[in-house]
């Protein structure tokens, strides 16, 4: 009890110094759209979960309610969410297991074993599936939601890294750290395609639901110099940005109009503008010897069902473009009178 305090302590008042601006920023209510002016937020409030040294934690954006969700998930996790089953689903890369637990941290159970060399791993939220890539044997595979029924999906990729999928378009992306390339292939593996290469090292990939865009970490090969970029799902329309900055940028994730990334050297979570690449929040981790590994910002439209689905509940609201622009624009106009 005695360490958590210790550890959370530092993280709280670290925010509330640089954070005074950005209070109440989104400050989304429970319950469905209201559509009036000031206060068009949908769903819950949206949060972060990383994995942070042996642990996995979530985080609200304004700092508040930070709390370890597994004490004992791994030094090096690779981790994703399932919304609708409310799982955390992590690869423990030293013990090779792939394990889940609830997001609200209890029941933590084993999935099944994993081979080594697991370099990425994504859940397909409509399909309910487990998809990871193997950086050894350049291959990516598939299991059900129970470790079952592996079967391999694509194979002689050159060593594929991160993954990300959008089953609502039906894509699988993933990066390749050794050949600094991006790929998409069609969920049913068909359809390979090279999106783009760079002389520049890839680093962390994520995904733009939303907007359908893909977002990636570049760093020429010394990593002294890290960029952010942004291309859509056919590798086009290129954006820089975020100019270069002197952090060492490590993971990344996207929500709405918000960059939320980490920073290696500083151990520290910042929230940007996706459009300008500006600062807004910061979340520094004082004292840490470690930055933030695996980032991903929780919340129902992230995880949309196919186009316009059914109204059989409250939460099918999210998956309509409306309820996803609504987001958007909550987000917008509550930052844009902060002055940010
Ligand atoms: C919305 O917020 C602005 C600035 O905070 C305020 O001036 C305005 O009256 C609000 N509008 C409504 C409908 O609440
Ligand atoms: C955590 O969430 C699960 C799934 O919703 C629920 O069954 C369980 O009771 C919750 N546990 C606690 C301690 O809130
Ligand atoms: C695969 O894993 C082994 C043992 O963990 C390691 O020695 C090797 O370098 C890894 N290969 C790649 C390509 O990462
Ligand atoms: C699925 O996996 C679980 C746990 O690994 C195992 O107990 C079960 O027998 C498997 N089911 C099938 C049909 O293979």
């Amino acid at each position: 009890m005695l360490l958590l305090l210790l550890l959370l302590l530092p993280v709280v008042l670290e925010f509330s110094f640089v954070s005074i601006s950005a209070q109440q920023y989104w400050s989304c209510s429970e319950g469905p759209p209201l559509g009036n002016g000031n206060s068009t937020c949908v769903g819950p409030t949206p949060y972060l979960i990383f994995s942070h040294g042996n642990s996995i934690f979530r985080i609200d954006p304004e700092g508040t309610n930070h709390e370890r969700l597994v004490v004992d998930a791994g030094i090096s996790v690779i981790m994703d969410f399932h919304y609708k089953k409310e799982r955390i689903y992590w690869v423990d890369l030293e013990r090779q297991l792939l394990q889940r637990v609830f997001l609200n941290g209890s029941r933590q159970e084993k999935v099944c074993n994993i081979e080594k060399n697991v370099s990425g791993m994504a859940i397909n939220w409509i399909n309910e599936e487990i998809i990871w890539s193997n950086r050894q044997e350049g291959i990516i595979t598939v299991t059900d939601l129970k470790g079952n029924n592996s079967h391999v999906l694509l194979s002689t990729l050159k060593y594929p890294a991160n993954i990300a999928v959008d089953p609502v378009e039906r894509f699988i992306f993933w990066s390749s750290e050794v050949a600094s390339s991006l790929h998409r292939a069609d969920l049913s593996g068909v359809k390979v395609k090279t999106l783009l290469e760079t002389p520049e090292r890839i680093t962390a990939m994520s995904l733009d639901v939303l907007d359908k865009r893909l977002f990636w970490i570049q760093d020429n090969r010394e990593g002294s110099n890290s960029h952010i970029y942004s291309c859509d799902y056919d590798g086009r329309s290129v954006h820089l940005i975020k100019p270069p900055t002197r952090h060492n940028l490590f993971a990344i994730s996207l929500f709405a109009d918000r960059i939320f990334y980490s920073t290696l050297k500083k151990k520290t979570i910042w929230i940007a503008n996706k459009h300008t690449g500006k600062d807004m929040v910061r979340i520094h981790f004082n004292p840490s010897s470690v930055p933030a590994g695996e980032l991903k910002v929780v919340h129902p439209i992230v995880q949309p069902k196919a186009e316009d689905g059914d109204q059989d509940s409250g939460k099918s609201t999210w998956t309509s473009n409306r309820a996803r622009h609504k987001v958007t624009t909550c987000l917008l106009i509550q930052a844009t009178h902060k002055g940010f």
